[in-house]
Parts: structure tokens; C-alpha cells; sequence
């Protein structure tokens, strides 16, 4: 049978997500139950663009399931630096271990993979496009705290255009009842227009602003704050123009509503301030937690060994 690949979060209907996101929900209670049975198992992570949190969670993910991980952090230790090609590279990998999470800075390489790949393909993010653990990550953080992913007002903040994270959380909780967004960057880095008119398909309400102040935040029941992604830019000058255009600091916290989380799929750079990690709303490392119950989730679903457990 053809594996199942993981490329979009809308790869997975709205009951499935519910579902992987019960199971995490699971793991994340009781993780011993679940630490022998991905005994023999392995994950290969082929990761072409830096990563802290997603390589290594993934990795982390498998262990703490009984399996083992294989990989590498950087296209200049494979042999990509020796011109061979994704595709050939998967079906090699697909002799090695059992499901891969790839990371790769161009759009679809993930995809081109999935298509010639023998095991499940992860797309662990690629380029600007999507980055739907993250998504997964976000969504059992928020329905953890909130106890709800239905009925919320998401104030999504920074480099829209290039944030991969928050082109696959818009699409992923635009198929829940009663959200909003409001998007919060400079006129430069405005969501992509695919993202814009897929919400106007589906009469997603939604709005535009510059300005990070009180009025914005007023009703925000998530604040979800992102890095400007210098690695996108073409021009130094332009990232040094906009990177610190928004800095979530202590004086903001104070205005904001006092049951507005703040989430981060980090790396944070300057966009918050340190001074706000203390702030009970501050909620960016506890959701790093859940991106390993979620990608333990992930896992086991994509292996089918999710059944009776
Ligand atoms: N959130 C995230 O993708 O972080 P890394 O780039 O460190 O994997």
C-alpha cells in the first residue's frame, strides 16, 4: 500500500486532526504507555535548512516512542553538495528507516519527495510555503490552554509573506466555526495573496493592520508573535529596515487582554522582549512541549500503529 505523507495540514481532514491531536493529548498525559512502540522503528531527518526545534523534536519524538533516528542538519553534509537530487535521495532514505521529516528552503521539494518515497514523508517546512507540525504544535497548544479551536479571535503578528508558520495555521483553523483573524505586519510583508483569497472564499472574517497597540489587541484571544525570516529577504537593508518593526514588551503585556495567550513557533529574535517570559500569558516554550506529543502523534498515525493505544 502507498504510504500517507504529511505536506499540508489540510492533508488531514478536521475529525483526523482531532483525532492525532487526542492522541497527543494522550502521550502527552501518560508518555510511558506509549514508550516501546515504535521498538525497531526508524526516522530519518532530512533537513537541507537550519532547525533547532523541529529536528530535534522529531528525533526526540521517535526515541521517546522506542525507535531510533538517522539524518542530517545541513544539505553541505549530503550529498545534495554533490548535485544529487531529492528524488534520488528518498529512495535511498526509504531503504534506511521507516518514515522521514524533510526540511528543504525550496516550495514543494517535500512534495517532489513524498512522490518517489517508499516510507511516510513529513514536509518539516519548506521555503515560505508550509510547515504543518508547526500547525499541529500550535493547534494542541491552543486547545490545550483555551479548551477550544472553534470561536476564536487570532491576532497573527510580523513577517506574514515568509512566515510558512502562519500560511498553514490560517488554512488549518479557517475550517473551524467562529474564527477571526487579524493580521498585524508592514504593508512589505502582508500575507501571500493565495493566503488572502482563500479566506475570502470562505468568508473567513479577517483584517489588516500596521499597528501593534491596544485597540488590536482588544478581543485577541491568541497573540501569535513571528520572527521577520532574514533568510527570505533578497536585500540586507530591507530585513535590517523591518526587523525590529514590532517588540512585544512588558508595557504592551500591560494593555493586552489578561486572557491573551502568547504563542511564538520560534526562534524568537528581538519581537519579544525577554521580560515578557515571565508573564503567565507567555505561553511560546510550554508550546515546544506539545510540538513532541504532537510529532509522537504524528508518527504513529502516519505508521498506523495508532490503533487500540
Ligand atoms: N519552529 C521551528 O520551525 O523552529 P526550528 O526552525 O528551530 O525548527
Amino acid at each position: 500500500m502507498a504510504p500517507r505523507h504529511l505536506m499540508s495540514p489540510l492533508d488531514f481532514t478536521v475529525d483526523e486532526t482531532e483525532k492525532l491531536l487526542d492522541l497527543a493529548d494522550s502521550i502527552g498525559r501518560d508518555p510511558l504507555k506509549y514508550s516501546h512502540i515504535c521498538d525497531g522503528k526508524k526516522i530519518a531527518t532530512l533537513f537541507y535548512e537550519p532547525s533547532t526545534r523541529t529536528r530535534l523534536s522529531f528525533e526526540a519524538a521517535m526515541m521517546n516512542l522506542g525507535g531510533k533516528a538517522l539524518g542530517f542538519h545541513s544539505s553541505d553534509s549530503s550529498s545534495a553538495t554533490k548535485g544529487e537530487s531529492v528524488a534520488d535521495t528518498i529512495r535511498i532514505v526509504s531503504c534506511y528507516a521507516d518514515i522521514c521529516a524533510m526540511r528543504h528552503p525550496k516550495e514543494g521539494a517535500p512534495l517532489v519527495a513524498s512522490i518517489y518515497s517508499g516510507i511516510p514523508v513529513i514536509n518539516a517546512g519548506d521555503g515560505g510555503h508550509q510547515h504543518p507540525t508547526q500547525t499541529l504544535t500550535d493547534m494542541l497548544t491552543i486547545r490545550s490552554l483555551k479548551g477550544r479551536l472553534d470561536h476564536l479571535r487570532i491576532g497573527l503578528c510580523g513577517d506574514l509573506k515568509f512566515g510558512r508558520t502562519v500560511h498553514s495555521l490560517i488554512s488549518s483553523l479557517s475550517r473551524y466555526p467562529g474564527i477571526s483573524f487579524v493580521l498585524i505586519s508592514p504593508e512589505e510583508l502582508r500575507v501571500p495573496s493565495y493566503v488572502r483569497e482563500d479566506m475570502k472564499s470562505k468568508n473567513i472574517p479577517f483584517e489588516e493592520v500596521v499597528r501593534l497597540d491596544k485597540d488590536t489587541m482588544a478581543d485577541l484571544d491568541i497573540l501569535y508573535m513571528t520572527r521577520v525570516q532574514k533568510e527570505r529577504f533578497f536585500n540586507e537593508a530591507d530585513y535590517v529596515r523591518m526587523k525590529d518593526f514590532y517588540i512585544l514588551d512588558r508595557d504592551k503585556m500591560e494593555v493586552a487582554p489578561p486572557e491573551m495567550m502568547v504563542l511564538h513557533p520560534l526562534p524568537r529574535v528581538n519581537e519579544i522582549a525577554v521580560e515578557v517570559d515571565s508573564d503567565p500569558r507567555a505561553a511560546y516554550f510550554r508550546q515546544v512541549q506539545y510540538g513532541v506529543y504532537a510529532r509522537m502523534a504524528l508518527i504513529l498515525t502516519l505508521l498506523e500503529l495508532d490503533k487500540g493505544v
